[in-house]
């Protein structure tokens, strides 16, 4: 095999997977990319990406013909071509449990190790419980049918909306290995991005495993402590806004991820620090992970606190109500919804009899197919006319630009709820709505 530039196969083309493939050919490498959704890899390979991820679709137009870049469905072709193997498939929470799914993990090593006949290198990017990289490493030596399969953990930080950056330049890389051959391997997969001055750290499986979950859990605890204060505002008048703009000043305390609001979504925090809270109970250390749990807590009730803004402003009911909802994906900028906050403050609404009507940029096709209940429309102004209660659920451009005159004029009565604090309070009021936000007076 050669270090010089070793050929690469990516095992899942989901969000992770799918950028990982085109990114990795962006950058000068060959590379197939597996599934085994043949829907999926069908659309990949006429050149369509199967969700919504800015930039990507343009990256991979420029790589569909250059025979850089292939698609399959089958592993023996994937362990055929490649020399370093990535496995980026889902590691979802289980169904009634805090626990991580790790069907899929198991599914894409345990698949791929029969087929290995020469020396490889096995990398994971799935977010797994610590323990997982060893446990894998063992069962596939069971399975390969030479003994020469090494695995490595390299955690995967990228931000969906922010995918195709977060890939090509990502802030650091990281390298859980087991032996000097698995680290020369991974450095040579992403020469390019080490030669751009991306720091490396070279480090053992557990660590490596845990620098994803830890630093997921960093995130979520800061955007909850941001909520939690949100919550005093919302008792002693103070603006959880100007609050933030003022501890973030503190370059140790930093602006980032401390808007207040509906709290996170998506498809990694709320279910990375629930595995977490699940694997630390499992290895007895739960006490050390218990404020997570405070965490989780804190995100979730900022979700009921949005319904009832909803319903200060309508009198204590959502019977009968129209009820606009703008956003359904988890974040801007992405058509994903998994756990998405506005979704649940959606159906939530529903569920109390308000008749919603939800617009999203992106994500209508999936939203539906998970709460088909709820009526979808095309435009924003569809969403906005005859609404008794204006609802800002995810913070897309087309939302936070309203004019509220403008918009005054197609909704039946002038009520705004902003779940992401990203109006103007003043404006909105001058142009005659009743404005509730979370956290602000
Ligand atoms: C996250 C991590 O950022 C990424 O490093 C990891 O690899 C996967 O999980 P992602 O899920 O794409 O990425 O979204 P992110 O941008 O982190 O936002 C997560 C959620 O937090 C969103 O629902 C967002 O609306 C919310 N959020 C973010 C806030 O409520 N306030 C903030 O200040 C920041």
């Amino acid at each position: 095999m050669s270090t010089e530039r070793p050929k690469l196969s990516v095992i899942g083309t989901g969000y992770l997977g799918a950028t990982h493939a085109v990114c990795m050919v962006e950058l000068g490498y060959d590379v197939i990319g597996l599934d085994v959704d043949e829907e999926k890899i069908g659309r990949l390979v006429k050149g369509e990406v199967p969700f919504y991820e800015p930039g990507l679709p343009e990256l991979l137009t420029k790589h569909a013909k250059s025979g850089r870049l292939r698609f399959t469905t089958s592993y023996e072709e994937a362990a055929e071509f490649a020399d370093v193997h990535f496995v980026c498939v889902g590691t979802p929470q289980k169904k009634g449990e805090y626990s991580a799914d790790l069907r899929y993990v198991e599914t894409a090593f345990t698949s791929l190790a029969p087929h290995l006949h020469r020396k490889a290198l096995v990398v994971g990017k799935s977010t797994v419980p610590a323990g997982t990289a060893a446990r894998m490493e063992k069962l596939m030596r069971s399975l390969t049918p030479t003994k020469d399969v090494e695995l490595a953990w390299n955690p995967e930080f990228l931000r969906e909306g922010f995918a195709v950056a977060d890939t090509l330049r990502p802030d650091r890389l990281v390298f859980g290995v087991n032996s000097d051959w698995a680290e020369q391997q991974l450095r040579a997969a992403f020469a390019p991005i080490i030669e751009a001055g991306t720091p490396v750290i070279v480090t053992d499986f557990p660590t490596a495993e845990l620098v994803k979950v830890a630093a997921n859990a960093f995130l979520a605890t800061k955007i909850s402590f941001i909520n939690a204060m949100a919550e005093v505002c919302e008792t002693t008048g103070a603006d959880v806004t100007q609050l933030a703009e003022a501890i973030g000043h503190d370059a140790r305390i930093g602006h980032k991820f401390l808007r207040a609001g509906l709290g996170f979504g998506g498809g990694c925090l709320p279910k990375d620090i629930r595995a977490f809270i699940a694997r630390a109970g499992e290895l007895g250390v739960d006490q050390a992970v218990s404020f997570l749990r405070e965490v989780d807590e804190i995100n979730l009730r900022r979700r009921a606190r949005t319904v009832e803004l909803g319903l200060d402003l309508i009198d204590g009911s959502y019977r009968g109500t129209r009820i606009a909802v703008l956003g359904a994906a988890f974040k801007p900028n992405s058509d994903d919804i998994r756990d998405s906050p506005a979704l649940d403050v959606a159906a939530s609404i529903g569920r109390r009899g308000g008749d919603v009507v939800i617009y999203d940029p992106q994500a209508i096709e999936n939203a539906r197919r998970v709460a088909p209940e709820l009526i979808y429309v095309e435009s924003l102004d569809e969403a906005l006319t005859g609404a008794d209660v204006t609802m800002l659920l995810t913070e897309w451009d087309e939302f936070r630009s309203m004019d509220p005159a403008l918009v005054g004029r197609k909704v039946a009565q002038r009520n705004i709820v902003d779940g992401r604090n990203v109006l103007d309070p003043v404006q909105w009021r001058k142009a005659g709505w009743r404005y509730r936000a979370l956290g602000r007076p």
